[in-house]
């Protein structure tokens, strides 16, 4: 069952607008100008400060969050355009307090470095190991291809991505 949640001022002004959307099965609602990015509203109107802000040009990936099951850029899309959408942060991976198997994985295999990128990263794993749950490591590289680190450490991620294949495939 899911609860809502407003956001602290509840009155828009004209040039505002009421945006209403699932994030991690919980319904949110926030205000937004029509020019607010999904990033700054998720991170400055809901206080869901996993999602990261980097290139803000669509680049980078830190950005990256999951839209209706798909993987998206939230520093190119408007708030307003994901009214009524199911999103999905990095906040929503682990449940009850425990961590989601591909989060496990990345601190098992040093996936982890500055932590960064990490974020996005585990959102388009998930949806990788959806997609293919057994993917070889070119698919993997691949696939990550559009998340960029800057701590440049591939090796690790990669590993990450492919142990946690491997434990979802004995699970
Ligand atoms: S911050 Fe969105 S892709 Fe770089
Ligand atoms: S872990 Fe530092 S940017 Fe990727």
């Amino acid at each position: 069952m899911s609860t809502t949640v407003s956001s602290r001022r509840i009155e828009p002004t004209d040039d505002q607008r009421i945006v209403t959307l699932k994030v991690n099965g919980v319904e949110r609602r926030g205000i937004a100008e029509p020019r607010m990015l999904l990033v700054d509203f998720l991170r400055h109107e809901l206080d869901l400060t996993g999602t990261h802000v980097g290139c803000e040009h669509g680049v980078c990936g830190a950005c990256t969050v999951r839209m209706n099951g798909e993987v998206v850029r939230s520093c190119i899309m408007l708030a307003v355009q994901a009214e009524g959408a199911e999103i999905e942060t990095v906040e929503g991976l682990a449940t009850n307090g425990k961590l989601h198997p591909i989060q496990e994985a990345f601190r098992e295999k040093h996936g982890l470095q500055c932590g960064f990128c990490t974020p996005g990263m585990l959102l388009a794993a998930q949806t990788l190991l959806e997609e293919n749950p057994n993917p070889t490591e070119p698919e993997i590289r691949e696939y990550l291809s559009g998340n960029i680190c800057r701590c440049t450490g591939y090796v690790g991620i990669v590993a990450a991505v492919k142990h946690a294949a491997e434990q979802q495939s004995q699970a």
